[in-house]
C-alpha cells in the first residue's frame, strides 16, 4: 500500500479575509489537504503558437498542478472576462473547476438562468430581457404585476416592483433604470413576503432556509433585513431545487423558491451562495459539504500529470 499523496487545492478568490464564505471554504479544504489561495490579480494567462503554447501561472507557478480549484466570487479588480478565461484554461488543462466557469456565468445572468430552467422544464415564472420601453409596456399589460431585476444583480439591489395600483411609478422607474444597465422583467409571484433558499450540493439538498421579508418590504434578502429560519423542505421542493442547480450546471449553489397555489417555482439561482445564515441558524457548515464535493470531483478526474502547457 502506497502512502496517500497530499491533495493540493486551489482557491481563486479576491479577498478571502473579507469574504466569510470563501474563508470557510479555505478552512474546510485545509482539513482535506493543502490549500493555495490565488487572487485573480496574480494570474497570467499566456497563449501563442509555437510560443509559448498555453500557460496559466500565478507569479511563476503553473496552476495545473492543483488537484481541483474552487472558484470564488468574481473579483472587482480584474475584468470578469479575463477571470473567465483563466478558469476555462484550468478546466482545459484537466483541473476540475468547482463551480465551472460556464455555470457561474449562467447563474449570474438572470435571463440565461431562466432560459436554462425552461429548457430543463424546471418551473420558473415567465421572464424577459428588456430592450425597449415598448416591450416593457406590452409585458406589463400581459402580466399585470412584475419585478424588474438587473440582469447581473444580486443582494436585492436595484429590484423594481411594478403593480397595476402604483399609477405607473414602477414602470417609469424601470424605464429610467434600463437606460443605465440591462434589466429583466419577471412575472410577479404572490408569496406574502416569504420564500425559501435551498442549498444544493452535488445533487442533494443540504439545507433549507425559510426567508421572511422585513415588515413593509417584499424582498426577503437578509441584506435588506429579511429574517431566516431553517426548515425541512418537502421532497417536491427539493426535487425542483436539485433540477434547477443541474439545469444551470452548478455542482453547488443556492436555489430561491417561491411557493404559491401552483407549487414551487424558481425565482433565481445563485452560483456562490452565502454560508453564514445556515451556519448561524443550524450550526452546520456548508463548506464541509462543498469540500467533500471537491474531493470527489478530483478523485473522478483523470490522474496523471496535468499542465496548462499544450503538447507540441
Ligand atoms: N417574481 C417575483 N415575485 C415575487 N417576489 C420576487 C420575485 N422575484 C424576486 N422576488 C423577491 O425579491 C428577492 C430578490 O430577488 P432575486 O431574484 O433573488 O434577486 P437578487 O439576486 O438581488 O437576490 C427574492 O428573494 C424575493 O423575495
Ligand atoms: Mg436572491
Amino acid at each position: 500500500m502506497g502512502t496517500e499523496r497530499s491533495r493540493r487545492w486551489g482557491v481563486l478568490a479576491a479577498d478571502v479575509e473579507a469574504d466569510a464564505g470563501a474563508a470557510r471554504l479555505v478552512r474546510a479544504l485545509g482539513r482535506l489537504g493543502e490549500v493555495e489561495v490565488v487572487s485573480p490579480t496574480q494570474l497570467t494567462l499566456r497563449a501563442g503558437w509555437p510560443e509559448p503554447g498555453l500557460s496559466l501561472s500565478a507569479e511563476g507557478c503553473d496552476l495545473a498542478r492543483w488537484d481541483a480549484v474552487l472558484l470564488g466570487r468574481v473579483s472587482p479588480d480584474v475584468h470578469p472576462d479575463l477571470q473567465l478565461d483563466a478558469a476555462r484554461a484550468l478546466s482545459m488543462a484537466g483541473v476540475p473547476c468547482i463551480n465551472s466557469a460556464d455555470a457561474m456565468l449562467a447563474a449570474q445572468d438572470k435571463l440565461w438562468t431562466s432560459a436554462l430552467l425552461a429548457r430543463a422544464r424546471v418551473p420558473t415564472p415567465p421572464c424577459a430581457g428588456l430592450g425597449r420601453h415598448e416591450q416593457l409596456d406590452a409585458l406589463l399589460s400581459e402580466w399585470g404585476e412584475a419585478v424588474g431585476k438587473p440582469l447581473y444583480g444580486s443582494l436585492g439591489v436595484g429590484l423594481i416592483r411594478c403593480t397595476p395600483a402604483d399609477g405607473g411609478a414602477g414602470r417609469d422607474a424601470l424605464a429610467e433604470a434600463l437606460e443605465r444597465e440591462p434589466y429583466v422583467l419577471q412575472r410577479w409571484v404572490e408569496t406574502g413576503g416569504v420564500d425559501y433558499r435551498l442549498f444544493v450540493v452535488d445533487g442533494r439538498v443540504e439545507a433549507c432556509l425559510r426567508r421572511t421579508a422585513a415588515p413593509g418590504d417584499w424582498r426577503t434578502n437578509a441584506e435588506l433585513g429579511g429574517h431566516q429560519e431553517p426548515i425541512v423542505a418537502p421532497r417536491a421542493w427539493q426535487e425542483v431545487a436539485v433540477s434547477a442547480a443541474a439545469a444551470v450546471g452548478l455542482a453547488f449553489g443556492g436555489v430561491d423558491l417561491a411557493v404559491d397555489a401552483n407549487g414551487p417555482t424558481v425565482l433565481e439561482v445563485n452560483g456562490f451562495p452565502g454560508f453564514e445564515a445556515i451556519y448561524e441558524t443550524t450550526g452546520r457548515d456548508m463548506a464541509d459539504a462543498v469540500a467533500q464535493l471537491v474531493l470527489r470531483r478530483s478523485a473522478e478526474a483523470p490522474t496523471g500529470r496535468r499542465a496548462t502547457q499544450l503538447p507540441r
